[in-house]
């Protein structure tokens, strides 16, 4: 079996890490990297922490509009599509990286693997939205990380190679959380106390772009009980730095590793984000999420009380930060951390079928 796996961002660098290792263990892997991220701490420091393979494509897109980011990585895509002729192309998440993969696979007939497929907003303004609709609707194998993912491509009618593999992402926190106790210097670097401070992130274009509600998420932050520690987003840091704000409580910092990332949310009172992924790995390290959003992807997140909606309103952001609440129990709607191998399970049994 010959995988092309395609990433380019952040967060599929953290998906791929066990799913390229496994690969590597039952078949054949290219790994291709589109260069969406580029900079060393939004790139190069996931490849050595999570120890994944020298990508065989580097194509340093870069930043761009969507349409020139993504026409960009379909040339490129294409030309190593046709010289490498994989049995099928392996896409992570609902980044421009990944519609791009998936289209110029479908359009040389190749197969299409998705994984985390069937995951939805319903709000076609993000483009990450877009993203999946379209990667779903042209995937042959979908690898869901929960039934609710499975349920909404059922409701559009996708139930052809369907499965629920459960969530990669949890996969790789499980195997990095100690490491992460271990080899972090992240708290003593920055002298925080477990408990003693808010984590935050921000980097939605609905956040980011709207200078009303950047400076209401500022505005919240700065009237919190705690510091609030913050890793700033490249395209954060230019959205903020264009606003006159003078920050006490909060501190930007650079973006920071995924061990360093692990360690500041575990022992975070609670994460204040509009990130998808870190919507779960608060609920998979039980710490209380405010998400400045209007909706989630990672519903269950919400329905079993670990994470609050809250939009870009100061008031909520201040009052659901504030506020103790902390559910008795977590459930596992996201697998049991065995992901990645049912990932490669499904694709590799996809292939042996079409032989
Ligand atoms: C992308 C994904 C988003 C994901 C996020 C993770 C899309 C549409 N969005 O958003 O779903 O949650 O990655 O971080 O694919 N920049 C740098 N250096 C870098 C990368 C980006 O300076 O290494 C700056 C550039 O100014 C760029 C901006 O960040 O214009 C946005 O980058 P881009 O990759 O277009 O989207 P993200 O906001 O990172």
């Amino acid at each position: 079996m010959k995988v092309l796996s395609i990433v380019g961002a952040r967060p599929q660098f953290i998906k791929c890490a066990l799913v390229s290792r496994r690969l590597r263990e039952v078949g054949q892997e290219i790994l291709l990297h589109t260069g969406q991220h580029y900079d060393e701490r939004m790139s190069a420091v996931f490849f050595e922490e999570l120890g994944i393979p020298e990508p065989e494509y580097n194509l340093g897109v870069g930043s761009g509009s969507h349409g020139k980011q993504t026409g960009e990585m379909l040339v490129g895509i294409e030309k190593a599509l046709l010289k490498e002729q994989p049995d099928v192309v392996l896409v992570y998440g609902d980044t421009n990286s990944t519609l791009a993969a998936a289209l110029a696979a479908a359009k040389l007939n190749i197969p299409v693997a998705h994984v985390e497929a069937g995951l939805r907003s319903f709000n076609r303004a993000m483009p990450e939205e877009i993203n999946r609709v379209a990667t779903d609707r042209i995937s042959d194998v979908l690898c869901c990380p929960s039934e609710r993912a499975v349920a909404h491509l059922k409701a559009e009618g996708i139930v052809e190679g369907v499965h629920n593999t459960g969530d990669v992402m949890y996969d790789a926190l499980l195997a990095n959380v100690e490491i992460a106790e271990r080899k972090s210097t992240a708290l003593s670097e920055l002298a925080l106390t477990p408990c003693g401070y808010y984590l935050a992130t921000v980097h939605r274009p609905r956040n980011t772009d709207n200078p009303e509600r950047l400076t209401a998420i500022l505005s919240a932050f700065e009237a919190l009980d705690a510091e609030v520690i913050f890793p700033v987003h490249p395209r954060t840091r230019k959205k903020i730095a264009e606003l006159s704000v003078r920050l006490t409580n909060t501190k930007m910092v650079e973006p920071v590793s995924y061990l360093d990332m692990l360690m500041l949310l575990k022992h975070a009172r609670k994460l204040l984000t509009d990130s998808g992924g870190m919507q779960k790995e608060a609920y998979f390290l039980e710490v209380p999420c405010v998400t400045m959003r209007e909706e989630t992807e990672w519903i269950e997140t919400v329905e079993e009380g670990w994470n609050r909606l809250v939009g870009a309103d100061r008031a909520r952001i201040i009052e659901a930060a504030s506020e103790g609440f902390v559910p008795k129990t977590r459930g596992n709607a996201y697998g049991d951390g065995r992901a990645h191998q049912k990932v490669v399970e499904v694709v590799f049994d996809f292939v042996e079928r079409l032989r």
